[in-house]
């Protein structure tokens, strides 16, 4: 059985589900959204070592002590009971919800895409740029702060160069694109003080990579962002921007791994740019990142690819390794997963 944890709204939950059915895997879907009220959980612990783990969900309830794959996909606020009105009772029924869902999640045996924690800890911009620097990559010169002064510090320091600023996270409702800092925004940068922002040189280039890697697998597509009318951030453009696949270098593909293997992840969706030196400039990577859009455009096989990963992880196999392109050394930190050929990512 595969776990997996998402909701309605996240389009790449059909077709992946879908295709799992088709090749004969039972899938559970988890919408924590509809819990506790819609959906119940069971822990019961009796003279075994092992508690019995179950998910009752409309009526009917799945047995996780079999459950051996599961996706950490798009994980939802809970919905508490609209007969909790005190904001204590409600707050309580809250923590006590995701204490016993999260010591659920604790108790699986299963092969994760992602493991939750990691994925959690490898989603910290401030985190990932430290690692993807370690693992081999370059990153932009980056400050992150709330404190003007420091603000208006880096902007001087990068006088006659463009800095661009943006979000740590991206939030339905609240979506910021990129964006170059204008001269008359320099002006308000006492405005960080309402939360920190990150700054970061800008970053020449018309050439944007979207590299998606499941377990060793890694296919990245070239995204040609300096052809749109948005060159600063392609998302702006999506409709039109042309993308293909693209050969990573040998040595920054290397690095991709070493970085996956750093953050214990066995998928991630990550973004790069080109330089026109050819220097492969490291954004961020998103550790349950989206990837039908560049399938789409590009007709690389990501859901497939991730499809066998699930689907190998529900069979009890290490996640697909890709031929190997030369040796990609393990961290000394390497997960058992990942030691196992079995890493995963966001
Ligand atoms: N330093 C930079 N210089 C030039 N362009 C940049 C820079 N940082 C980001 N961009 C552009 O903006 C896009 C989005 O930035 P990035 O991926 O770092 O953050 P994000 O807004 O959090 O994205 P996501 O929503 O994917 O998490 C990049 O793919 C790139 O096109
Ligand atoms: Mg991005």
């Amino acid at each position: 059985m595969i776990l997996i944890e998402s909701h309605g709204g996240d389009d790449h939950l059909a077709p992946v589900r879908s295709e799992l059915e088709l090749r004969g895997h039972e899938v559970v879907v988890l919408d924590s959204g509809r819990y506790p009220v819609e959906t119940s959980i069971a822990i019961s612990y009796d003279d075994d070592d092992a508690p019995e783990l179950s998910l009752t969900i409309d009526g009917t309830t799945h047995d996780l002590t079999t459950c051996r794959a599961a996706w950490w996909r798009r994980s939802q606020p809970f919905t508490l009971d609209p007969r909790l009105i005190d904001a204590d009772a409600r707050s309580f029924a809250y923590t006590e919800s995701s204490e016993g869902l999260e010591g659920l999640r604790a108790l699986l045996k299963v092969s994760w895409i992602n493991d939750p924690l990691r994925d959690g800890r490898a989603a910290h911009k401030p985190y990932q740029l430290r690692e993807a620097r370690r693992a081999g990559l370059v990153t932009p010169r980056t400050l992150m702060t709330n404190d003007p002064v420091k603000a208006r510090a880096f902007v001087a320091d990068h006088a006659g160069e463009r800095t661009v600023y943006k979000s740590f996270l991206a939030v339905e409702g609240a979506w910021r694109e990129t964006r170059v800092l204008r001269e008359d925004e320099v002006d308000r940068l006492e405005l960080v003080q309402m939360a920190p922002v990150i700054f970061q040189e800008y970053v020449e280039g018309d050439v944007d990579l979207r590299v998606t890697v499941v377990g060793d697998i890694v296919q990245a597509a070239a995204v040609h962002s300096g052809r749109t009318e948005y060159a600063t951030d392609y998302r702006m453009a999506l409709d039109t921007v042309v993308m293909e696949p693209y050969a990573l270098p040998v040595s920054v593909e290397r690095s991709v791994i070493r970085l996956m293997r750093r953050l214990g992840l066995v998928y991630g969706a990550l973004d790069f740019r080109v330089r026109p030196n050819g220097e492969h400039v490291f954004f961020e990577i998103n550790p349950s990142g989206q990837w039908l859009f560049i399938e789409e455009k590009t007709g690389l096989p990501l859901t497939r690819t991730f499809v066998d990963a699930l689907a190998s992880a529900d069979r009890g196999s290490p996640h697909p390794r890709s031929a190997p392109s030369g040796c990609v050394d393990c961290e000394q930190n390497t997960s058992r997963a990942a030691r196992a050929g079995a890493l995963v990512g966001a």
